[in-house]
């Protein structure tokens, strides 16, 4: 069952960087860090004391074992298996088999000398109907888990839903359904319960566009001229109206969450959800243009963070809309603005650049010009600057106290040589550019406590299935053998120097 993974694995991959080696010689001993061969971090670019350094992942995407210890189905066992939907056909009923494995990933974590994790806990794991009795076994393997990271010092950062609901709720009408935020709610309250003795903070719902709009309606881009869907289960084509109602209930289960961890968890215990903000970045910075950002940033999340943030719609949101705005009362508004302890923000691009206009809404969007550079995904211009602007805006616009950025990363064409090795230079290039501006966010004092890298190791990337790789860690999905690549050595001296290196 082991996966072998060593210090050794690391050094293979630390010391093919240092020697440009892409090929040949096998590398005897360990790899030297900077300290030793007398290197400085960029330009002195620390982060603060204590800056927590993380990887992440979720629970669909590499736990496997969907038939074992009473787990029930989720809605994305059912899409997975629905002819069609997933490339190449792939499903995640073993995925990394990390249910087994849990406690080589926690080893490899400790290699690459990570302080947190961000995981995420399968509703139907521990509510095997999503609402009722809770099933002992489920929440076991998590209270495994949280244990074997804290024995090798790494803070446990459970997220309570990266989109894995429990097919039953799904059969009472999903999100679509009121009762759903409440079954959320009791769930959530459950499991703070029964782990705020070993965990402080937890992510409530991760990336509302994704689940709701992805889910509920799909998304269309043009890729290279071409026209792109992007679908996520329960995979419908909801009218508007339904939509934002979806939406509503979606932000609702969130301030529902919070009350209930706070009336179940230890005092102390914190908690936030973990969004991918769209964001606006200035096309070129003088104030008017970072003004018209914040703006537009504020308008692009409107159905999201800054309704949990603001604690009302837009006025523009409502407007637009118009026949098909959600139905709330007043009293909705005050349990989804309940306050929080953090927010948590996924960022892999901009969603837009923009410039100063005299004219409403304040903004001018810039299209992507059609060379704008990307990275494997389709959907994955490359802008790292929107990893500076992201967490100031949100400090700006919500004075948020504390901030985590709660996944970044990249798929890239990563393949295992003949020796063994995953130059993921690509990776490299990306994780560097936005670390140097996540970094000018923390010497500005933008309140940024931790950085989770997506993700500790390739997985099953919903739809993509096992053919998109985003991990720092390379997977064999025959044999599940595990192989740091060049990006986790580069990880690792960034987390040792707590610099950008
Ligand atoms: C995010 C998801 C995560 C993963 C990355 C690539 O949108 O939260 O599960 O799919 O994208």
């Amino acid at each position: 069952m082991s996966t072998n993974l060593t210090k050794r694995d690391f050094a293979k991959a630390a010391g093919a960087a240092a020697f440009g080696m892409t090929t040949g010689a096998p590398l005897a001993g360990r790899a030297q860090t900077s300290a030793e061969s007398g290197t400085k971090p960029v330009q002195g670019a620390t982060f603060p004391d204590g800056f927590s350094w993380g990887v992440a992942t979720s629970a669909f995407q590499i736990e496997g074992a969907v038939k074992e210890d009473g787990r029930g189905a989720s809605i994305w066992d059912s899409y997975a298996h629905t002819l069609g939907k997933i490339r190449n056909g792939d499903n995640a009923d073993v995925a990394n088999d990390h249910y087994h494995r849990y406690k080589d990933d926690v080893r490899l974590m400790q290699d690459m000398g990570v302080k947190s994790y961000r995981f995420s806990i399968a509703w139907p794991r521990v509510f095997p109907n999503g609402v009722g009795q809770p099933n002992p076994k489920g929440l076991d393997f998590y209270r495994r888990l949280v244990d074997a990271l804290l024995e090798a010092g790494i803070e446990p950062f459970p997220t309570l839903y990266h989109w894995d609901l429990p097919q039953a709720l799904q059969d009472k009408g999903g999100w679509q359904s009121r009762d759903t935020a409440k079954a959320f709610a009791d769930y959530a309250g459950y499991i703070a319960g029964q782990l705020s003795d070993r965990v402080t903070r937890f992510f409530t719902i991760n990336e509302f566009f994704s689940f709701v709009d992805i889910g509920h309606r799909g998304a269309e881009m043009t890729v290279d001229g071409k026209k792109v869907r992007i679908e996520h289960a329960p995979g419908l084509k909801l009218s508007n109206a339904k939509l934002n109602q979806v939406r509503h209930n979606a932000v609702l289960a969130q301030g529902l969450s919070v009350q209930a961890i706070r009336a179940n968890a230890k005092a102390g215990t914190k908690c936030g959800p973990a969004d991918n903000l769209s964001t606006a970045v200035p096309a070129i910075e003088t104030p008017e243009n970072i003004k018209a950002a914040e703006i537009a940033t504020r308008e692009m999340n409107a159905g999201y963070l800054t309704v949990i943030l603001e604690g009302k719609y837009t006025d523009s949101y409502l407007a637009a809309t118009g026949k098909g705005a959600p139905k709330f009362t007043e009293d909705e508004l005050k349990i989804i603005s309940s306050p929080v302890d953090f927010i948590g923000i996924n960022i892999y691009r901009p969603s837009v650049y923009v410039v100063a206009s005299e004219r409403a809404p304040g903004f001018r969007p810039i299209p992507f010009n059609k060379s704008h550079p990307r990275m494997l995904s389709l959907w994955h211009l490359l802008g790292p600057e929107a990893m500076y602007w992201a967490p100031r805006q949100v400090q700006s616009l919500w004075k948020t106290k504390e901030i985590y950025i709660t996944e970044n990363g990249c798929a890239a064409s990563d393949e295992l040589s003949a020796e063994g090795i995953v130059d993921d230079s690509d990776r490299v290039m990306f994780l560097r550019n936005h670390l140097a501006h996540l970094h000018r966010a923390t010497a500005e004092g933008v309140p940024i406590k931790g950085y989770f890298h997506w993700s500790l190791m390739d997985n099953f990337e919903w739809s993509e299935g096992f053919a998109t790789r985003f991990g720092l860690v390379y997977v064999d999905f025959k044999t599940r053998k595990r192989t740091p690549k060049l990006s986790a050595a580069y990880f690792r001296e960034a987390i040792a120097k707590n610099a950008v290196v």
